[in-house]
Protein backbone atom coordinates (compact mmCIF):
# COMPACT_ATOMS: atom_id res chain seq x y z
CA UNK A 1 0.00 0.00 0.00
CA UNK A 2 -0.87 3.18 -0.48
CA UNK A 3 -2.68 3.67 -4.18
CA UNK A 4 -2.93 6.94 -5.01
CA UNK A 5 -5.10 8.24 -7.99
CA UNK A 6 -4.54 12.03 -9.11
CA UNK A 7 -7.14 13.21 -11.74
CA UNK A 8 -7.85 17.03 -13.06
CA UNK A 9 -11.10 18.49 -11.44
CA UNK A 10 -11.65 20.55 -14.46
CA UNK A 11 -11.57 20.59 -18.63
CA UNK A 12 -7.64 19.23 -18.44
CA UNK A 13 -4.52 21.35 -18.36
CA UNK A 14 -4.54 21.68 -14.51
CA UNK A 15 -1.07 20.75 -14.11
CA UNK A 16 -1.48 17.26 -13.37
CA UNK A 17 2.27 16.90 -15.10
CA UNK A 18 3.80 18.96 -12.72
CA UNK A 19 1.93 17.12 -10.04
CA UNK A 20 2.87 13.73 -10.64
CA UNK A 21 6.37 14.65 -11.08
CA UNK A 22 6.10 16.03 -7.94
CA UNK A 23 5.06 12.98 -6.15
CA UNK A 24 7.79 10.96 -8.27
CA UNK A 25 10.34 11.12 -5.94
CA UNK A 26 7.73 9.77 -2.87
CA UNK A 27 6.65 6.55 -5.25
CA UNK A 28 7.43 3.43 -6.81
CA UNK A 29 5.09 3.03 -9.98
CA UNK A 30 3.39 5.55 -11.84
CA UNK A 31 0.45 4.36 -14.34
CA UNK A 32 -1.41 6.18 -17.19
CA UNK A 33 -5.26 4.95 -16.52
CA UNK A 34 -6.73 6.11 -19.56
CA UNK A 35 -6.67 8.35 -22.46
CA UNK A 36 -3.89 8.58 -24.99
CA UNK A 37 -1.61 11.24 -26.67
CA UNK A 38 -4.52 13.77 -26.82
CA UNK A 39 -3.06 14.06 -23.41
CA UNK A 40 -0.25 16.73 -22.91
CA UNK A 41 1.66 17.52 -19.74
CA UNK A 42 4.36 20.46 -19.57
CA UNK A 43 6.85 19.57 -16.99
CA UNK A 44 9.47 21.26 -15.66
CA UNK A 45 12.77 20.63 -14.09
CA UNK A 46 15.96 22.55 -13.33
CA UNK A 47 14.60 24.87 -16.12
CA UNK A 48 14.62 22.15 -18.50
CA UNK A 49 11.50 21.59 -20.13
CA UNK A 50 9.55 18.28 -21.12
CA UNK A 51 6.41 17.58 -23.01
CA UNK A 52 4.77 14.57 -22.40
CA UNK A 53 1.88 12.67 -24.08
CA UNK A 54 1.60 8.92 -23.87
CA UNK A 55 4.32 8.51 -21.68
CA UNK A 56 3.25 8.76 -18.07
CA UNK A 57 4.75 11.79 -15.98
CA UNK A 58 6.78 9.50 -13.50
CA UNK A 59 9.20 8.55 -16.35
CA UNK A 60 10.87 11.66 -15.39
CA UNK A 61 12.17 10.37 -12.26
CA UNK A 62 14.77 8.02 -11.68
CA UNK A 63 13.80 4.50 -9.81
CA UNK A 64 9.79 5.21 -10.64
CA UNK A 65 8.21 2.54 -12.76
CA UNK A 66 5.92 3.75 -15.33
CA UNK A 67 2.95 2.18 -16.62
CA UNK A 68 0.90 2.47 -19.48
CA UNK A 69 -2.22 0.73 -17.91
CA UNK A 70 -4.61 -1.10 -19.98
CA UNK A 71 -7.53 1.52 -20.03
CA UNK A 72 -4.90 3.44 -22.01
CA UNK A 73 -4.78 3.68 -26.11
CA UNK A 74 -1.70 3.73 -27.56
CA UNK A 75 -0.41 4.93 -30.79
CA UNK A 76 2.62 3.38 -31.62
CA UNK A 77 4.95 5.24 -33.60
CA UNK A 78 3.38 7.86 -30.96
CA UNK A 79 5.09 5.95 -28.21
CA UNK A 80 8.16 5.25 -29.40
CA UNK A 81 9.13 9.09 -31.38
CA UNK A 82 8.69 9.97 -27.46
CA UNK A 83 10.95 7.20 -26.14
CA UNK A 84 13.82 8.31 -28.81
CA UNK A 85 13.19 11.70 -27.75
CA UNK A 86 13.55 11.05 -24.20
CA UNK A 87 16.49 9.13 -24.81
CA UNK A 88 18.19 11.99 -26.81
CA UNK A 89 17.83 14.05 -23.74
CA UNK A 90 19.22 11.53 -21.49
CA UNK A 91 16.00 10.19 -20.14
CA UNK A 92 16.45 6.82 -18.75
CA UNK A 93 13.26 4.93 -20.50
CA UNK A 94 13.98 1.47 -19.99
CA UNK A 95 11.84 0.35 -16.94
CA UNK A 96 8.52 1.38 -18.60
CA UNK A 97 5.71 -0.92 -18.87
CA UNK A 98 3.10 -1.71 -21.17
CA UNK A 99 -0.05 -3.21 -20.48
CA UNK A 100 -1.03 -6.23 -22.87
CA UNK A 101 -4.63 -5.10 -22.78
CA UNK A 102 -3.76 -1.57 -23.53
CA UNK A 103 -5.69 -0.72 -27.45
CA UNK A 104 -4.12 -0.12 -30.15
CA UNK A 105 -4.77 3.40 -32.33
CA UNK A 106 -4.25 2.07 -35.80
CA UNK A 107 -3.54 4.76 -38.16
CA UNK A 108 -6.74 4.85 -39.83
CA UNK A 109 -8.58 5.66 -36.46
CA UNK A 110 -6.84 9.11 -36.55
CA UNK A 111 -7.73 9.50 -40.04
CA UNK A 112 -11.68 9.14 -39.47
CA UNK A 113 -11.47 11.03 -36.12
CA UNK A 114 -10.73 14.27 -38.60
CA UNK A 115 -12.66 13.40 -40.94
CA UNK A 116 -15.60 13.26 -38.49
CA UNK A 117 -14.98 16.47 -37.16
CA UNK A 118 -14.98 17.70 -40.69
CA UNK A 119 -18.31 15.96 -41.54
CA UNK A 120 -19.98 17.04 -38.36
CA UNK A 121 -19.08 20.59 -39.32
CA UNK A 122 -20.52 23.45 -36.43
CA UNK A 123 -21.72 20.25 -34.28
CA UNK A 124 -17.89 19.20 -34.13
CA UNK A 125 -16.50 18.02 -30.61
CA UNK A 126 -12.98 19.75 -31.43
CA UNK A 127 -11.05 16.73 -30.49
CA UNK A 128 -7.14 16.74 -30.94
CA UNK A 129 -7.49 13.90 -34.07
CA UNK A 130 -5.54 11.44 -32.55
CA UNK A 131 -7.87 8.86 -33.17
CA UNK A 132 -8.83 8.95 -29.41
CA UNK A 133 -12.28 8.48 -30.33
CA UNK A 134 -12.71 5.78 -33.17
CA UNK A 135 -10.27 3.53 -30.91
CA UNK A 136 -12.51 3.75 -28.06
CA UNK A 137 -15.72 3.08 -29.96
CA UNK A 138 -13.56 -0.04 -31.73
CA UNK A 139 -12.86 -1.23 -28.01
CA UNK A 140 -16.30 -1.32 -27.01
CA UNK A 141 -17.78 -2.64 -30.73
CA UNK A 142 -15.13 -5.69 -29.69
CA UNK A 143 -13.61 -5.21 -33.00
CA UNK A 144 -10.41 -3.16 -31.35
CA UNK A 145 -6.60 -4.29 -31.93
CA UNK A 146 -4.64 -4.82 -28.40
CA UNK A 147 -0.85 -4.83 -27.56
CA UNK A 148 -0.90 -8.77 -27.25
CA UNK A 149 -2.49 -8.93 -31.01
CA UNK A 150 0.97 -7.92 -32.43
CA UNK A 151 2.66 -10.95 -31.11
CA UNK A 152 0.23 -12.92 -33.08
CA UNK A 153 0.39 -11.97 -36.74
CA UNK A 154 -2.54 -14.46 -37.60
CA UNK A 155 -4.57 -13.19 -35.01
CA UNK A 156 -3.93 -9.72 -35.13
CA UNK A 157 -4.26 -10.12 -39.35
CA UNK A 158 -8.18 -11.22 -38.42
CA UNK A 159 -8.22 -8.35 -36.19
CA UNK A 160 -7.31 -5.99 -39.03
CA UNK A 161 -9.25 -7.25 -41.81
CA UNK A 162 -12.85 -7.31 -39.60
CA UNK A 163 -12.09 -3.78 -38.24
CA UNK A 164 -11.13 -2.66 -42.21
CA UNK A 165 -14.27 -4.14 -43.33
CA UNK A 166 -16.21 -1.99 -41.53
CA UNK A 167 -13.88 1.04 -41.66
CA UNK A 168 -13.25 1.17 -45.59
CA UNK A 169 -16.85 1.20 -46.13
CA UNK A 170 -17.04 4.37 -43.85
CA UNK A 171 -13.99 5.61 -45.11
CA UNK A 172 -14.62 5.41 -49.00
CA UNK A 173 -18.76 5.52 -49.11
CA UNK A 174 -19.59 8.25 -46.57
CA UNK A 175 -15.73 10.25 -46.86
CA UNK A 176 -14.98 9.94 -50.09
CA UNK A 177 -11.39 8.65 -48.86
CA UNK A 178 -9.06 6.20 -50.37
CA UNK A 179 -9.32 2.47 -48.94
CA UNK A 180 -6.63 1.34 -46.26
CA UNK A 181 -4.97 -2.50 -47.13
CA UNK A 182 -4.82 -4.96 -44.52
CA UNK A 183 -1.76 -5.74 -45.47
CA UNK A 184 -0.56 -1.71 -44.61
CA UNK A 185 -1.47 -1.89 -41.58
CA UNK A 186 -0.43 -5.35 -40.40
CA UNK A 187 2.99 -4.72 -41.42
CA UNK A 188 3.72 -1.24 -39.83
CA UNK A 189 2.14 -2.45 -36.42
CA UNK A 190 4.24 -6.26 -36.76
CA UNK A 191 7.37 -3.62 -37.32
CA UNK A 192 6.82 -2.86 -33.86
CA UNK A 193 6.65 -5.63 -32.50
CA UNK A 194 10.92 -6.49 -31.29
CA UNK A 195 10.94 -3.29 -29.76
CA UNK A 196 7.43 -3.64 -28.25
CA UNK A 197 8.24 -7.40 -26.30
CA UNK A 198 10.30 -6.80 -23.62
CA UNK A 199 8.13 -3.81 -22.49
CA UNK A 200 4.76 -6.08 -22.07
CA UNK A 201 3.35 -7.49 -19.39
CA UNK A 202 0.33 -8.69 -16.61
CA UNK A 203 0.36 -5.07 -15.48
CA UNK A 204 -2.85 -6.11 -13.35
CA UNK A 205 -0.83 -8.62 -11.34
CA UNK A 206 2.49 -6.89 -11.77
CA UNK A 207 0.57 -3.85 -9.39
CA UNK A 208 -1.19 -6.09 -7.38
CA UNK A 209 2.49 -7.67 -6.79
CA UNK A 210 3.34 -4.63 -6.00
CA UNK A 211 0.69 -3.36 -3.17
CA UNK A 212 1.41 -6.85 -1.63
CA UNK A 213 4.82 -5.50 -1.19
CA UNK A 214 4.09 -2.49 0.26
CA UNK A 215 4.84 -0.12 -2.34
CA UNK A 216 3.33 2.81 -3.45
CA UNK A 217 1.22 3.10 -6.88
CA UNK A 218 0.36 6.32 -8.41
CA UNK A 219 -2.47 6.59 -10.67
CA UNK A 220 -2.54 9.32 -13.35
CA UNK A 221 -5.56 10.43 -15.11
CA UNK A 222 -5.89 12.03 -18.45
CA UNK A 223 -7.99 14.83 -19.18
CA UNK A 224 -10.40 15.74 -16.86
CA UNK A 225 -13.80 14.99 -14.70
CA UNK A 226 -15.93 17.50 -17.09
CA UNK A 227 -14.19 15.40 -20.19
CA UNK A 228 -15.03 12.17 -18.96
CA UNK A 229 -17.58 10.02 -21.38
CA UNK A 230 -20.25 9.85 -18.34
CA UNK A 231 -19.53 12.52 -15.85
CA UNK A 232 -18.74 15.32 -18.43
CA UNK A 233 -20.11 17.71 -20.91
CA UNK A 234 -21.25 15.31 -23.08
CA UNK A 235 -20.80 15.04 -26.21
CA UNK A 236 -18.01 17.53 -25.70
CA UNK A 237 -15.85 15.19 -23.64
CA UNK A 238 -13.26 12.86 -24.51
CA UNK A 239 -13.63 9.16 -25.23
CA UNK A 240 -12.64 7.42 -21.92
CA UNK A 241 -13.03 7.73 -17.75
CA UNK A 242 -11.04 10.20 -16.78
CA UNK A 243 -12.01 10.41 -12.90
CA UNK A 244 -11.72 8.32 -10.34
CA UNK A 245 -13.44 5.45 -11.04
CA UNK A 246 -11.97 5.13 -14.39
CA UNK A 247 -8.38 4.31 -12.10
CA UNK A 248 -9.72 0.93 -11.15
CA UNK A 249 -11.30 -0.03 -14.70
CA UNK A 250 -7.66 1.28 -16.31
CA UNK A 251 -5.46 -0.32 -14.31
CA UNK A 252 -6.78 -3.31 -12.80
CA UNK A 253 -6.44 -1.84 -9.65
CA UNK A 254 -9.89 -2.98 -7.36
CA UNK A 255 -11.81 0.13 -5.54
CA UNK A 256 -10.58 -0.96 -1.93
CA UNK A 257 -7.31 -0.68 -2.45
CA UNK A 258 -7.75 3.04 -3.25
CA UNK A 259 -6.71 5.59 -0.10
CA UNK A 260 -6.39 8.89 -1.01
CA UNK A 261 -7.61 10.12 -4.54
CA UNK A 262 -5.59 14.07 -5.24
CA UNK A 263 -7.70 16.66 -7.84
CA UNK A 264 -5.41 18.90 -9.32
CA UNK A 265 -7.18 22.47 -9.59
CA UNK A 266 -6.17 25.36 -11.39
CA UNK A 267 -6.56 28.55 -9.69
CA UNK A 268 -9.15 29.76 -12.99
CA UNK A 269 -10.61 27.50 -15.74
CA UNK A 270 -9.72 26.79 -18.77
CA UNK A 271 -10.90 24.66 -21.91
CA UNK A 272 -10.10 23.53 -24.96
CA UNK A 273 -12.18 22.42 -27.90
CA UNK A 274 -15.86 23.03 -28.20
CA UNK A 275 -18.68 22.68 -25.30
CA UNK A 276 -20.13 25.08 -22.62
CA UNK A 277 -17.71 26.99 -20.38
CA UNK A 278 -20.23 29.31 -17.99
CA UNK A 279 -17.21 31.49 -16.61
CA UNK A 280 -15.27 31.68 -20.22
CA UNK A 281 -14.31 35.16 -20.77
CA UNK A 282 -14.08 36.78 -23.91
CA UNK A 283 -12.79 40.14 -23.11
CA UNK A 284 -9.44 41.17 -22.58
CA UNK A 285 -9.42 39.54 -19.23
CA UNK A 286 -9.04 36.40 -21.10
CA UNK A 287 -6.68 37.60 -22.87
CA UNK A 288 -4.57 38.57 -19.77
CA UNK A 289 -5.09 34.81 -18.41
CA UNK A 290 -3.66 33.33 -21.50
CA UNK A 291 -0.94 34.96 -22.14
CA UNK A 292 0.16 34.99 -18.39
CA UNK A 293 -0.73 31.87 -17.65
CA UNK A 294 0.89 30.76 -21.29
CA UNK A 295 -2.80 29.01 -22.16
CA UNK A 296 -2.25 27.19 -24.78
CA UNK A 297 -2.42 23.18 -26.01
CA UNK A 298 0.48 21.29 -25.00
CA UNK A 299 -0.68 18.81 -27.36
CA UNK A 300 -2.07 20.85 -30.40
CA UNK A 301 -0.66 24.36 -29.66
CA UNK A 302 -4.19 25.77 -29.77
CA UNK A 303 -5.40 28.79 -27.42
CA UNK A 304 -6.98 27.31 -24.63
CA UNK A 305 -10.55 29.09 -23.36
CA UNK A 306 -9.84 31.18 -20.03
CA UNK A 307 -12.25 31.79 -17.51
CA UNK A 308 -12.80 32.31 -13.79
CA UNK A 309 -12.77 29.36 -10.73
CA UNK A 310 -15.73 27.64 -10.66
CA UNK A 311 -16.69 26.53 -7.33
CA UNK A 312 -19.98 24.14 -8.84
CA UNK A 313 -17.15 22.72 -10.51
CA UNK A 314 -14.56 21.95 -7.72
CA UNK A 315 -17.68 21.01 -5.34
CA UNK A 316 -18.64 18.51 -8.43
CA UNK A 317 -15.27 17.24 -8.77
CA UNK A 318 -15.04 16.46 -4.90
CA UNK A 319 -18.00 14.19 -4.98
CA UNK A 320 -17.45 12.56 -8.61
CA UNK A 321 -13.87 11.34 -7.48
CA UNK A 322 -14.31 11.27 -3.58
CA UNK A 323 -10.94 13.75 -3.67
CA UNK A 324 -9.18 13.45 -0.41
CA UNK A 325 -7.10 16.43 -1.43
CA UNK A 326 -6.67 19.30 -3.69
CA UNK A 327 -3.79 20.99 -5.17
CA UNK A 328 -4.53 24.64 -6.63
CA UNK A 329 -2.22 25.35 -9.13
CA UNK A 330 -1.19 28.26 -11.01
CA UNK A 331 -2.24 30.99 -8.34
CA UNK A 332 0.84 33.04 -9.30
CA UNK A 333 -1.06 33.75 -13.00
CA UNK A 334 -3.68 35.78 -10.71
CA UNK A 335 -0.86 38.72 -9.26
CA UNK A 336 -1.87 41.69 -10.61
CA UNK A 337 -5.58 41.71 -10.95
CA UNK A 338 -7.47 44.65 -9.14
CA UNK A 339 -10.05 41.67 -8.03
CA UNK A 340 -10.60 37.95 -8.60
CA UNK A 341 -14.31 37.17 -9.64
CA UNK A 342 -15.12 33.39 -8.16
CA UNK A 343 -18.20 31.48 -9.51
CA UNK A 344 -19.88 30.55 -6.42
CA UNK A 345 -23.22 29.24 -8.13
CA UNK A 346 -25.18 30.02 -11.99
CA UNK A 347 -28.36 31.58 -13.00
CA UNK A 348 -30.60 29.59 -15.22
CA UNK A 349 -33.26 31.05 -16.89
CA UNK A 350 -34.16 33.40 -14.00
CA UNK A 351 -33.33 30.94 -11.13
CA UNK A 352 -30.03 30.49 -8.37
CA UNK A 353 -28.84 26.75 -9.44
CA UNK A 354 -25.97 26.21 -6.76
CA UNK A 355 -24.83 22.56 -7.98
CA UNK A 356 -23.88 21.68 -12.11
CA UNK A 357 -27.48 21.34 -13.47
CA UNK A 358 -28.89 17.85 -14.38
CA UNK A 359 -29.22 18.45 -17.88
CA UNK A 360 -27.31 19.63 -20.92
CA UNK A 361 -29.75 22.45 -22.13
CA UNK A 362 -29.41 23.90 -18.50
CA UNK A 363 -25.23 23.75 -18.64
CA UNK A 364 -25.72 25.58 -22.20
CA UNK A 365 -28.03 28.33 -20.16
CA UNK A 366 -25.50 28.51 -17.09
CA UNK A 367 -24.93 32.36 -16.18
CA UNK A 368 -22.07 32.48 -13.36
CA UNK A 369 -23.03 34.22 -10.22
CA UNK A 370 -19.89 35.82 -8.91
CA UNK A 371 -18.14 37.05 -5.75
CA UNK A 372 -15.31 39.28 -6.12
CA UNK A 373 -12.78 38.87 -3.74
CA UNK A 374 -10.21 41.58 -3.94
CA UNK A 375 -6.15 41.14 -5.73
CA UNK A 376 -3.04 41.43 -4.47
CA UNK A 377 0.44 42.18 -6.84
CA UNK A 378 3.05 40.87 -4.63
CA UNK A 379 5.08 38.31 -6.64
CA UNK A 380 4.42 34.50 -5.24
CA UNK A 381 6.87 32.32 -7.25
CA UNK A 382 9.25 32.40 -4.10
CA UNK A 383 6.32 31.63 -1.40
CA UNK A 384 6.66 28.27 -0.03
CA UNK A 385 4.44 28.68 2.93
CA UNK A 386 0.79 29.85 3.53
CA UNK A 387 1.93 32.30 6.20
CA UNK A 388 4.41 34.43 3.38
CA UNK A 389 1.41 34.37 0.92
CA UNK A 390 -0.06 38.64 0.80
CA UNK A 391 -2.96 38.83 3.23
CA UNK A 392 -5.64 38.41 -0.45
CA UNK A 393 -3.87 35.88 -1.78
CA UNK A 394 -4.56 34.32 1.40
CA UNK A 395 -7.77 35.38 1.39
CA UNK A 396 -8.70 33.48 -1.76
CA UNK A 397 -6.98 30.57 -1.53
CA UNK A 398 -8.82 30.21 2.21
CA UNK A 399 -12.02 31.10 0.38
CA UNK A 400 -11.92 28.75 -2.06
CA UNK A 401 -11.06 25.42 0.23
CA UNK A 402 -13.55 26.52 2.35
CA UNK A 403 -16.24 25.95 -0.68
CA UNK A 404 -13.95 23.50 -2.95
CA UNK A 405 -15.03 20.05 -0.88
CA UNK A 406 -12.05 19.05 0.14
CA UNK A 407 -8.50 20.81 1.69
CA UNK A 408 -6.06 22.26 -0.16
CA UNK A 409 -2.90 20.51 0.83
CA UNK A 410 -0.54 22.21 -2.27
CA UNK A 411 -0.25 25.28 -4.36
CA UNK A 412 1.61 26.26 -7.38
CA UNK A 413 2.89 29.26 -7.74
CA UNK A 414 5.16 28.83 -10.87
CA UNK A 415 6.12 26.15 -13.63
CA UNK A 416 8.90 24.40 -11.62
CA UNK A 417 8.78 21.67 -9.77
CA UNK A 418 10.23 23.59 -6.39
CA UNK A 419 7.75 26.43 -7.47
CA UNK A 420 5.14 24.59 -5.02
CA UNK A 421 3.39 25.13 -1.14
CA UNK A 422 3.18 21.98 0.51
CA UNK A 423 0.87 22.31 3.15
CA UNK A 424 0.45 18.43 4.17
CA UNK A 425 2.21 15.49 2.43
CA UNK A 426 0.04 13.90 0.13
CA UNK A 427 1.21 10.43 0.47
P1 LIG B 1 -1.73 18.77 -17.44
O1 LIG B 1 -2.25 18.35 -18.78
O2 LIG B 1 -2.78 18.78 -16.39
O3 LIG B 1 -0.50 18.02 -17.03
O4 LIG B 1 -1.30 20.31 -17.59
P2 LIG B 1 -0.46 20.98 -18.80
O5 LIG B 1 0.95 20.59 -18.66
O6 LIG B 1 -1.14 20.73 -20.11
O7 LIG B 1 -0.69 22.51 -18.50
C1 LIG B 1 -0.30 23.07 -17.29
C2 LIG B 1 0.78 24.15 -17.56
O8 LIG B 1 0.94 24.95 -16.42
C3 LIG B 1 2.16 23.58 -17.85
O9 LIG B 1 2.79 24.40 -18.79
C4 LIG B 1 2.87 23.65 -16.50
O10 LIG B 1 4.29 23.80 -16.62
C5 LIG B 1 2.27 24.89 -15.92
N1 LIG B 1 2.12 24.91 -14.46
C6 LIG B 1 1.80 23.90 -13.62
N2 LIG B 1 1.66 24.36 -12.36
C7 LIG B 1 1.89 25.70 -12.42
C8 LIG B 1 1.85 26.76 -11.45
O11 LIG B 1 1.56 26.57 -10.27
N3 LIG B 1 2.12 28.03 -11.92
C9 LIG B 1 2.43 28.31 -13.23
N4 LIG B 1 2.67 29.56 -13.59
N5 LIG B 1 2.45 27.31 -14.16
C10 LIG B 1 2.19 26.05 -13.75
P1 LIG C 1 -4.63 16.71 -20.54
O1 LIG C 1 -4.35 15.33 -20.01
C1 LIG C 1 -7.49 19.43 -22.41
C2 LIG C 1 -10.36 17.65 -25.19
C3 LIG C 1 -10.25 18.06 -26.65
C4 LIG C 1 -11.70 17.97 -27.07
C5 LIG C 1 -12.20 16.75 -26.29
C6 LIG C 1 -12.21 15.47 -27.10
O2 LIG C 1 -3.45 17.41 -21.11
O3 LIG C 1 -5.38 17.53 -19.52
P2 LIG C 1 -10.28 13.83 -27.91
O4 LIG C 1 -9.12 14.06 -28.83
O5 LIG C 1 -9.89 13.37 -26.54
O6 LIG C 1 -11.35 12.96 -28.51
O7 LIG C 1 -10.97 15.29 -27.75
O8 LIG C 1 -11.34 16.62 -25.19
N1 LIG C 1 -9.12 17.11 -24.60
C7 LIG C 1 -8.35 17.79 -23.74
N2 LIG C 1 -8.43 19.06 -23.30
N3 LIG C 1 -6.52 18.62 -21.95
C8 LIG C 1 -6.44 17.33 -22.36
O9 LIG C 1 -5.59 16.45 -21.82
C9 LIG C 1 -7.35 16.87 -23.33
N4 LIG C 1 -7.54 15.69 -23.97
C10 LIG C 1 -8.64 15.85 -24.73
O10 LIG C 1 -9.74 19.37 -26.78
O11 LIG C 1 -12.42 19.08 -26.60
MG1 LIG D 1 -2.40 19.10 -20.72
Amino acid sequence: MPAIVLVGAQWGDEGKGKATDLLGSVVDYVVKFNGGNNAGHTIVIDGERYALHLLPSGILTPGVVPVIGNGVVIDLAVLFSEITALEARGIDTSRLVVSANAHLVPTYNAALDKVTERFLGSRRIGTTGRGIGPTYADKMNRIGIRVQDVFDENILRQKVEGSLDLKNQLLVKIYNRRAITVDSVVSELLSYAERLRPMVADTPLLLGQALDAGKTVLLEGGQATLLDVDHGTYPFVTSSNATAGGACTGSGIPPGRIDRVIAIVKAYTTRVGEGPFPTELGDALGERLRSVGKEYGTTTGRPRRCGWYDLPIARYAARINGVTDFVLTKLDVLTGLEQVPVCVAYEIDGERCDEIPMTQTDFHHAKPIYEYLPGWSDDLAKVRTLEDLPTNARAYVDYLEARSGAPFSAIGVGPSRDETISVRSLV
